[in-house]
């Protein structure tokens, strides 16, 4: 009995080995890197750009920022934007996924003044993509305000809908010929809490248990204007229009009642409230948490709820309005109603959802406090969306993990991530989601927000000492082409050498 036990397992465990060689990404599966434009552009006052929140914040607040650093110059994108292109030949890259600075085409904010030269630089980058045949996916908004809309209320204006769907068609018709992914709003929460509940990311509103309920409102109601516009005049046959979310994993502590209904509650506050209106059948902002924030306000002697409404017009004009589902997935958390509490101001989106989290201390740690390698957490997420909202059509764009400059070029934990995702990306194939496309994040090193150049996340190496801004690949870049070439996840890959090269073909 015992051997035939023994027997059986070796079977299924050599079957598990073959079909895990032999797995392959679909021929149209779309592999890329992302970035965004603060984050690498710089060229900050260049040409007539118009100021960003920041800019305005790094200048006037430079110790918010761990290493008092800021994107003036970043990777200088701005003047190196032929390397950018050459690397994503060299890691042979179907797309490429980078994000406009609404101030270098409208430096005001408004359309009524477009800056040429702003435009020229995007033009000849899309149109060095297009030569390669590289796919430019591009986000509408990766957090670089125009701080003459931030001096008007940015987020909390509620003609911010409009704002923003007057720089989405000046966008759609200057390069919607060339470009046929486009992504509204890169992350929602983190401009939203982060921004405008805290101080964590400009503009550093810190109207806790305000702002970001205010400010989702205003940024579903803008999406929903964009991706109208682009179907209605701009997209013709082939162009898709969607959001991207930041979805970790959140997974309830215990089996509890109380974890299950925390961890729901941590969900729709961290992603909910701005996908629900978007994808779920019913619209609108969610259900749980919407009657938690209306209790408590009306508790705390508000005379309606902190959360603000929709008219059932708005409702029906947001739900369904997406091509796909965007994620950017890097980690999760254990979440919990009842251990880890913790002290919040009141009101706030915190003491509204009162949930506890924690981690394993099994989990390898990245250069990030927050990021940790939580096994399977990529694979749960992409089942959670499928089951969630009826299979909608998914690109994961961004996903990716950070080291230490002093940790050099041979990024092993960064390998190792890698090839952990991607095979959740496989298995989540198996399982029938529909996902089309995987963004790593990052092309190369850029300027890490309130973490400043602390931490990388590049295939690519910058030296941000040198003027040049030279770009060096690191391990894991041998190792993504690898993938990107072979469209398999070779787990005993090794580069030959650390000299990158163009393939024939691209
Ligand atoms: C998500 C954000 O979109 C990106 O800007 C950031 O650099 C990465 N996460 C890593 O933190």
């Amino acid at each position: 009995m015992k051997w035939l036990v023994f027997i059986c397992l070796l079977a299924i465990g050599s079957n598990a080995f073959t079909t895990r060689q032999q797995r392959k990404f679909p021929d149209d599966f779309i592999f890329g890197t992302a970035t965004a434009s603060y984050q690498i552009e710089g060229g900050w006052d260049a040409d007539g750009k118009g100021e960003n929140i920041w800019d305005r914040m790094t200048h006037t607040n430079p110790t918010v920022i761990k290493d008092q650093s800021n994107g003036d110059i970043a990777a200088d994108t701005y003047n190196n934007y032929k390397r950018d292109v050459e690397m994503m030949r060299e890691l042979g890259l179907d797309a490429y996924r980078f994000s406009l600075s609404w101030p270098r085409i409208l430096p005001d904010g408004f359309s009524n003044r477009i800056n040429d030269a702003g435009v020229q630089f995007y033009n000849n980058y899309i149109d060095e993509m297009v030569k390669y045949n590289i796919k430019p996916m591009i986000t509408l908004y990766h957090w670089d305000l125009p701080q003459k809309l931030q001096d008007l209320g940015g987020f909390l204006n509620p003609l911010f809908p409009q704002w923003f769907e007057d720089y989405s068609r000046v966008v759609f018709d200057l390069f919607g010929d060339r470009v046929k992914y486009w992504i509204t709003f890169n992350e929602p929460r983190e401009v939203c809490y982060q921004g405008y509940d805290t101080v964590t990311m400009a503009p550093m509103l810190n109207a806790t248990g305000i702002g970001a309920y205010l400010c989702a409102k205003h940024l579903v109601l803008a999406h929903a204007n964009a991706y109208h516009l682009y179907k209605k005049e701009f997209a013709g046959d082939d162009g898709v229009c969607g959001i991207t979310y930041s979805v970790g994993w959140s997974e309830p502590l215990t089996d509890s009642k109380e974890d299950e209904f925390a961890t729901e509650l941590m969900r729709q506050a961290d992603w909910g409230i701005y996908s629900e209106p978007i994808f779920s059948e019913s619209g609108g902002f969610p259900k749980e948490l919407t009657e938690v924030v209306n209790q408590k306000s009306i508790e705390q002697g508000y005379s309606k709820s902190r959360m603000p409404e929709f008219t059932q017009e708005e409702i029906e004009f947001m739900r369904g309005a997406y091509d796909f589902f965007g994620i950017n997935h890097y980690t999760g958390v254990y979440v919990s109603g009842t251990e880890n509490l913790q002290e919040h101001p009141v009101p706030s989106m915190h003491d509204d959802i009162n949930v506890g989290t924690s981690v394993s201390s099994d989990w390898p740690a990245a250069a990030s406090v927050w990021l940790k390698q939580m096994p399977d957490s990529l694979l749960n997420v992409l089942l959670l969306i499928k089951e969630k909202y009826n299979n909608p059509v998914i690109y994961i764009t961004e996903n990716g993990w950070s080291t230490r400059l002093e940790a050099g070029l041979v990024d092993d934990d960064r390998v190792r991530y890698y090839r952990a995702a991607l095979e959740n990306v496989l298995d989540a194939l198996d399982a029938g989601v529909n996902l089309k496309g995987y963004m790593a994040w990052s092309l190369m090193d850029n300027f890490e927000w309130m973490q400043g150049y602390t931490e990388r996340f590049g295939l690519y190496e910058v030296d941000f000492e040198d003027p040049a801004r030279t770009r060096t690949p690191r391990k894991s870049a041998f190792v993504y082409k690898e993938v990107v070439r072979t469209r398999v996840v070779d787990h005993e890959y090794e580069p030959s050498s650390m000299t990158m090269t163009i393939d024939e073909g691209k």
